[in-house]
């Protein structure tokens, strides 16, 4: 007999501790309990329907339950379900590296699989530190990121992280890394006017922090790693492809390597097959996951040159084996989930349709700024954010205990919304499969969220 609703959710209270969520905020209230998805919906144990506005933590790409995709991993169950891939091979990952090949760069042409977003970073990482060792610049050991990135939960991609309260209860665990502030516009580095909705006015001087560590550090650096166009743990924060030129261009001076973390960005969700598209520049590492299966499965690729590649190909008594694996590496059913999302891009031309879309949400994320607490709104391509703040003139953040974002998502929930703040900043990181009238409806039903939030908050403003 199946189990009741009710039993279910007793269960869940009493065996299990959900990530990044602080469990008694659900002491008297339950945790929303999802049975079923299709396309860019939800629906819980009652029947209730919700919008998946943040496409289940920024990984679905086709929507939930794509036809496709369903058809590709039933079909790879029948043949092969997992081998571990040290001196073994499959289709699945042949094919797709083919298909990598030919969207990435024509330099990015080796492919490390792993099996989630962090290890596709800390795989980057260690090829990058363990390159130049083989090349005998053993002293570039240290890495460069920025404040308020973020690039994984494991100790090394922590290491490299920049979200405090994320990373500093471990920070006896991380090792030693430089931070330069990012290209946080709203709340600019250097000061530089900023108009929200619109953008920056400066020469992007806060790439300068960048140049001037590299002046100084150059030789102990192995590589700097970022999120390009758009910072997304770290508040959605988006940014001028102008800085990741700049960041090239400083990466390639001072002889450092450049990783970027497409996790997020990539398949997509940016307006372009990959973020760093906006900028027309090929970096020495990109990690890929999330939306890599169409966000069905967990998968990851690292991809890298054939200079780096080259370094450790070698006999093997010398040493320079990649010594680096985890059980799932490219494990056929995920590659088969990816197989099926390159189907559909290819299939339903998804690339084609995006702009229409993509000018649809930036367009009209602009009329949420007459809402008193939106203090920013940002955004590139399928993602759209909104920065509450307590006062819009001097960009005062609410105090944390009013837990402005917190209410935007139980008040979300009531309208059949699941908006996932963080912390104070709204957002919406939409599947590229939703059309233009679900985006109007959900940017109409966000707005109306946030202003009754906002009224109880800010009364009277
Ligand atoms: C940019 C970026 N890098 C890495 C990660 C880590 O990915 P995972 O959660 O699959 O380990 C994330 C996850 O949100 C991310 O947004």
């Amino acid at each position: 007999m199946p189990m009741d609703n009710q039993t279910l959710r007793e269960l869940d209270k009493r065996y299990i501790w959900h990530p990044y969520t602080q469990m008694k905020d659900f002491e008297k209230r339950d945790l929303l309990f999802v049975d079923r998805a299709e396309g860019v919906y939800l629906w819980d144990l009652e029947g209730n329907r919700y919008y998946d506005t943040i496409s289940s933590w920024w990984c679905i790409v086709h929507g939930h339950n794509h036809p496709v995709i369903r058809r590709h991993i039933k079909e790879q169950l029948q043949r092969l379900d997992q081998i571990h891939f040290a001196g073994t091979t499959h289709r699945g990952p042949v094919l797709l590296a083919e298909k990598l090949a030919r969207l990435l760069p024509f330099e990015l042409r080796k492919f490390f699989f792993s099996d989630n977003g962090s290890t596709a970073c800390e795989v980057a990482i260690k090829m990058s530190l363990q390159y130049w060792k083989h090349t005998g610049e053993k002293r570039k050991e240290k890495f460069i990121a920025l404040e308020r990135g973020y690039h994984g939960d494991t100790i090394g991609t922590m290491s490299l992280g920049g979200v405090p309260a994320f990373e500093g209860p471990f920070e006896a665990l991380t090792f030693d890394s430089f931070t330069v502030p990012a290209p946080y516009c709203y709340r600019c580095p250097c000061g530089n006017r900023y108009v929200p909705g619109e953008g920056p006015e400066c020469s992007l001087e806060c790439a300068d922090f960048l140049e001037r560590l590299l002046g100084k550090e150059a030789e102990n650096v192995a590589a700097f790693i970022l999120e390009p166009m758009l910072m997304g743990a770290g508040g959605m924060i988006s940014y001028p492809s102008d800085y990741l030129t700049r960041v090239h261009e400083l990466c390639t001076r001072f002889g450092i390597h450049l990783i970027l973390d497409e996790v997020a960005t990539g398949f997509g969700r940016t307006g372009r097959m990959f973020a760093m598209e906006h900028a027309g520049i090929v970096p020495d590492f990109v990690c890929l996951s999330k939306g890599i299966t169409g966000g069905t499965l967990p998968l990851a690729v690292t991809a890298t040159t054939e200079e780096v590649y080259s370094a450790f190909y070698a006999d093997y008594n010398q040493g320079k084996t990649f010594f680096h694996g985890h059980t799932f590496t490219a494990n056929p059913i995920c590659c088969a989930s990816a197989l099926g999302s390159m189907e559909v891009f290819e299939s339903q031309r998804v690339m084609e349709g995006l702009p229409e879309k993509v000018a649809r949400l930036q367009e009209g994320k602009k009329a949420f700024l007459d809402i008193p607490m939106v203090g920013d709104v940002r955004g590139i391509g399928m993602v759209a954010a909104f920065e509450l703040v307590q006062d819009k003139r001097s960009k005062t953040p609410f105090d944390a205990s009013k837990r402005a974002g917190w209410q935007v998502y139980l008040r979300g929930l009531e309208k059949g919304l699941i908006l996932r703040p963080l912390s104070d900043v709204v957002y919406l990181f939409l599947p590229l499969s939703v059309t233009t009238e679900q985006i109007e409806e959900i940017m109409a039903l966000t707005r109306n969220t946030i202003i009754e939030v906002s009224s109880s908050l800010l009364p009277g403003v």
